[in-house]
């Protein structure tokens, strides 16, 4: 069975990565999900612990039975990283080789495909300093799911909604397979 990790980020849109677990698990992956600690102000890891029938990961530092570092284990068993939704601050992380949670220290652990859904409000979407990062990842293969034209949960209309759970996960499986 594929590992995909689903890296959950503190987006309003946080809510809509359940979805994308329920999805991911109907596919037949084994789904292991990191969240940051903003992604804990929205939405609780018992969610997707339910949903993903593993345990979520918030902590780099946990006490483990396993001698093992966390983030190379998880960086090991992936076959995915997904991160939805993405924030800018973690596009920004990643793009600069930041490693200081756990997400971001299990994405430059890694040597499987990256995929990133982005969510924010149309400004920090269109900022410079954004576009300048998602430009980088795209140049290093990074995938990015194409963020939706609409209503905004900051109550204006622009680009920077997330793609929906359906398009995430049929454009993570056609990378998969
Ligand atoms: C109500 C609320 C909604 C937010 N929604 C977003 C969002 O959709 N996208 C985003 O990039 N940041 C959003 N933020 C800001 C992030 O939570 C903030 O930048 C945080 O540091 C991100 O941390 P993380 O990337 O480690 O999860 C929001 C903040 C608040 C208070």
């Amino acid at each position: 069975m594929k590992t995909v990790l689903l890296g959950v980020t503190g987006s309003i849109a946080a809510y809509k990565a359940a979805e994308i677990t329920r999805l991911l698990k109907k596919a037949d992956l084994n789904v292991v999900v990191i969240m940051t600690d903003s992604a804990q102000e929205f939405i609780a890891p018992l969610t997707f612990q339910t949903l993903s029938q593993n345990s979520v990961v918030t902590n780099m530092f946990e006490k483990r039975p396993d001698w093992h570092p966390i983030h190379i284990s998880l960086a090991d068993s992936a076959d995915t990283l997904l991160i939805a939704p993405a924030t800018a601050n973690i596009i920004a992380k990643l793009a600069n080789g930041i490693a200081d949670d756990i997400l971001s220290c299990t994405a430059l652990s890694l040597d499987c495909p990256i995929i990133i859904a982005p969510a924010m409000n149309d400004k920090m979407w269109m900022n410079p300093a954004t576009q300048q990062n998602v430009e980088t990842l795209k140049q290093r293969g990074v995938k990015f799911i194409n963020i939706e034209d609409g209503e905004l949960a900051c109550g204006t209309e622009g680009k920077g909604r997330l793609a929906s759970p359906e398009t995430i996960v049929e454009i993570l499986l056609k990378v998969m397979i």
